[in-house]
């Protein structure tokens, strides 16, 4: 059980906090590429509990900092985006990406101090399409984590944000609770609806059991059923330091994904989801819709045609908490468990119902939740640990130890070792980023 002063510990990502504190010494995906113009509108970013800007600047480097203006506390967000920074409109001060003033303009010269100012900036990196923030110790910044989507040419990838009113862990909850797959998105689906035999067995038999593992990035586990073909089935998943996993999207040898749940704020969090566009074919995601009466993502406008700049319209759908996700009780009816269209969207609605932080101290966890629990733990270890004298999680200081984690589903011997299987199969995939392609 978690007591509520655990689930504390957990769930607050503030500055000061044990876990707040923890996920600032990781490099964390703050924005997509293309939500920064250059010397374009700057943009309101909400990360971990901290209301921040982000701008691009006319050289296309991306600056992130505090939104308020060293001088007097004014927003930023309203400053001009010009000639290699962002100056305040209240008093003309100018800020270049690192944080640097560049202009103390209401200053007389022989008063100018703008060397001794600094806007409270982070550390930023771009890859492949992603914009990434360190938040903690400017001081001792280690390298991006390898993350095998992340190293994926991005026009092999399919990315996409969504914005959650939830809770960061509640939301990677979900993805350590593959029990759930059989129901609230195939619930009323006939097994026999798929060509394919990896989600015929996840349908016929909605009741798997779990083994887990702690791994040097975090945590992984495997749900295993007897399948229908003989032996075993088994879906493996990872949760990896701070706020990322590893679903099993696809058959181990092919899917490169990843998914992060960036916490905005205590109760609400930025999604990301990033799946290699080989991973699925063409015939599956199609049967996949007809199936489940919507897509796999609903997509979110994109930057430039965002209708407001507000703190949570960031890749915001147009189904939300605020209308019911636009349920269709006729759809529920018929082959559809939930009435919601969008597979992703149904895993919003359901982990947004449990109230912005569920109160883990009521749930009634049954075995099927082993996966959740040993997380949690292994989570509130590292947040303890830090908080108490600084010790970090392996992963930190070396970003290599994300190598080799891929989610998936396969097929293995009834006595095949689920681990050995685990490591021969990726051992053997010639599926990587940069040999992705011509594995399709
Ligand atoms: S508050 Fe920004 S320049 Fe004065
Ligand atoms: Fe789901």
């Amino acid at each position: 059980m978690t007591t509520a002063a655990e689930n504390e510990i957990l769930t607050r990502v503030g500055p000061g906090t044990p876990m707040g504190g923890l996920m600032r010494q990781y490099w964390i995906p703050a924005a997509a590429s293309t939500e920064f113009e250059v010397d374009g509108d700057p943009v309101r970013l909400k990360l971990l509990g901290e209301e921040l800007i982000g701008f691009r600047d006319s050289n296309g480097k991306v600056g992130i900092m505090d939104h308020r203006c060293p001088h007097r506390c004014a927003s930023l967000f309203f400053g001009r985006n010009e000639e290699g920074g962002i100056r305040c409109v209240y008093h003309g001060w100018k800020f270049d990406a690192d944080g640097n003033c560049l202009d103390m303009a209401n200053v007389p010269p022989h008063q100018d101090f703008k060397h001794k100012v600094h806007a409270k900036a982070y550390k930023t990196a771009e890859r492949n399409g992603l914009v990434w923030v360190f938040m903690g110790d400017q001081k001792n910044i280690p390298e991006l984590p390898p993350i095998e989507a992340t190293l994926a040419p991005p026009d092999r990838m399919n990315v996409n944000f969504q914005y959650r009113e939830c809770n960061w862990l509640q939301a990677v909850e979900g993805e350590l609770d593959t029990s759930h797959v059989g129901f609230l998105h195939f619930g009323s689906v006939d097994a026999n609806a798929f060509t394919e035999s990896h989600s015929r067995n996840t349908v016929n038999n909605r009741a798997p059991e779990y083994v887990t593992a702690e791994t040097d990035y975090g945590f992984m586990y495997g749900a295993h059923r007897p399948a229908e073909e003989g032996g075993i089935y088994w879906r493996v998943a990872h949760f990896l330091f701070p706020c990322w996993t590893m679903p099993p999207l696809a058959p181990l040898g092919v899917d490169v994904a990843v998914r992060a749940y960036v916490p905005m704020d205590d109760e609400n969090t930025m999604m990301l989801i990033m799946l290699h566009k080989g991973a699925r074919t063409e015939n599956h995601v199609a049967l996949r819709e007809d199936i489940s009466g919507g897509p796999d993502f609903n997509y979110a406008p994109p930057p430039t045609d965002r209708a407001n700049t507000g703190w949570y319209d960031r890749w915001r759908l147009k189904e939300n908490k605020d209308n019911d996700y636009l349920i269709d009780r006729e759809l529920q009816r018929g082959h559809n468990y939930t009435g919601l269209r969008g597979l992703i969207l149904q895993d919003q609605m359901i982990t947004e119902s449990m109230e912005p932080i569920v109160d883990r101290s009521i749930e009634v966890l049954a075995p099927t939740d082993i996966a959740i629990t040993q997380m949690r733990r292994a989570v509130l270890r590292a947040a303890k640990n830090y908080a108490k004298d600084g010790t970090l999680p392996a992963s930190a200081q070396n970003p290599d130890l994300f190598k080799g984690a891929r989610g998936g589903h396969f097929f293995a011997d009834k006595d095949a070792n689920w681990l050995d299987t685990y490591h021969r199969i990726m051992a053997e995939s010639a599926y990587t980023p940069e040999t992705a392609q011509a594995a399709e």
